[in-house]
C-alpha cells in the first residue's frame, strides 16, 4: 500500500472515544461506501485498518470511528488532535454501493455505532434520495450520547420529504428515541410504524453496516419475510458490511 502522510484537520469528539476526524487531505476519487485504509508506525510496526469514508466525493477524508477496547489502532486514532499526522492509502476499496441498489426502491440503512459512516457519505451525496422513492436511515448505538452526526441527520430529514431518520438506543432510554435492537422491534412493527413504511420484498431494500452480530441477526429476521442476500447475479435485497 502507498501510504501518505496527512494530518487532522479537525476533530469532533461526540462521546469519550467516539470522534469525527477530518483530513487534510482529499483522497483518490470514491464512490459512497467504499473505504481506505489509515495506519500509524507503532512500536515499529506499521498497523494499518479500514475505516469508511464519511465525506462526500472530492471533498476533504472524513473518518467516524470509535477507540474499540484494547484495539491496538483505534484508540491512537480516536486520541488524535487537530494537526496530529496520520497514514492514509489515497485508494478506496470495497463494494458497499448504492449504485448496485436496483432504483427506485424503499432503501433502509441500518447501522451500528460506527457503521454509520459509509451512508453519511451516501447521504451526503445526494444521488441516493434523488434515485430511490424513500430513504430510512436507521442508527442503533447504546445510550443517546451515541448518536453522532444527529443534528446533521435530523436537519436532513426535515428538509426531505423522502429522507426519515431513525435513531435506537438499546441500553439507556431516551425521550422520543426507540429502545430496543433493530430485530425486535422488527418483530414488534415499531422500526416500520416509526418509519412509515413497510419492509417487504417488492418495495424494499436493506443495506446493512457495522457489528457483525447483528448483520447476522438482522440478516435472519429479513429473510424470514422474504428479502435475501443481493448479489450482482442474481438480485436480492440486502446487501451487507461487516467492520470485523
Ligand atoms: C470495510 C471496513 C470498514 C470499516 N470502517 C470503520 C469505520 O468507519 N469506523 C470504525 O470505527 N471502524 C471501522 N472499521 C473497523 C476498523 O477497521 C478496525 O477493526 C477497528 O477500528 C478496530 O481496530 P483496532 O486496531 O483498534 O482493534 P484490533 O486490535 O484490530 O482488535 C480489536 C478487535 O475488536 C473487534 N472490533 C473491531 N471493530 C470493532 C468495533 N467497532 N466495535 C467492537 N469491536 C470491534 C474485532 O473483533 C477486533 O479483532 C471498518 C472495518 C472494515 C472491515
Ligand atoms: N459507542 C461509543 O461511544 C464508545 C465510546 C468509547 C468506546 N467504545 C467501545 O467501542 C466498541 C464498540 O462499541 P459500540 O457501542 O460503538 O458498538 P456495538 O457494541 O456494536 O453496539 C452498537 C449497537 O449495536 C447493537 N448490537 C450489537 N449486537 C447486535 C446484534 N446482534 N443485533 C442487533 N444489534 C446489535 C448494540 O446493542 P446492545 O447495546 O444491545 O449490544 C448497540 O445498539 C466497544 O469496545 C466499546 O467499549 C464505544
Amino acid at each position: 500500500m502507498a501510504f501518505r502522510e496527512c494530518r487532522v484537520a479537525e476533530r469532533v469528539e461526540w462521546a469519550p472515544g467516539l470522534v469525527t476526524l477530518t483530513l487534510d487531505a482529499t483522497l483518490d476519487p470514491h464512490e459512497p461506501g467504499q473505504f481506505v485504509n489509515l495506519a500509524l508506525d507503532l512500536d515499529g510496526e506499521r498497523v494499518k485498518r479500514a475505516y469508511s469514508l464519511a465525506n462526500a466525493p472530492g471533498t476533504p477524508a472524513q473518518l467516524y470511528l470509535v477507540s474499540v477496547a484494547g484495539g491496538r489502532l483505534s484508540p491512537r486514532l480516536a486520541a488524535l488532535a487537530p494537526g496530529d499526522p496520520l497514514l492514509a492509502d489515497p485508494r478506496p476499496h470495497g463494494f458497499f454501493l448504492p449504485s448496485d441498489v436496483p432504483a427506485p426502491r424503499e432503501v433502509w440503512l441500518l447501522a451500528t455505532g460506527t457503521g454509520l459512516g459509509p451512508y453519511l457519505a451516501m447521504l451526503r451525496a445526494g444521488r441516493l434520495i434523488e434515485q430511490h422513492h424513500a430513504v430510512v436511515l436507521v442508527h442503533s448505538v447504546r445510550e443517546a450520547a451515541h448518536l453522532g452526526h444527529r443534528a446533521e441527520l435530523e436537519g436532513l430529514a426535515s428538509t426531505s420529504a423522502r429522507f426519515r431518520y431513525v435513531p435506537i438506543v438499546t441500553r439507556a432510554p431516551a425521550a422520543g428515541v426507540l429502545r430496543g435492537r433493530m430485530q425486535t422491534l422488527l418483530a414488534s412493527g415499531g422500526l416500520e410504524s416509526r418509519a412509515g413504511l413497510t419492509l417487504a420484498p417488492e418495495r424494499s431494500h436493506v443495506m446493512l453496516c457495522g457489528n457483525p452480530a447483528m448483520l447476522a441477526d438482522v440478516g435472519e429476521a429479513l429473510a424470514a419475510r422474504g428479502l435475501v442476500k443481493h448479489r450482482r447475479r442474481s438480485p436480492g435485497h440486502v446487501t451487507t458490511e461487516a467492520y470485523w
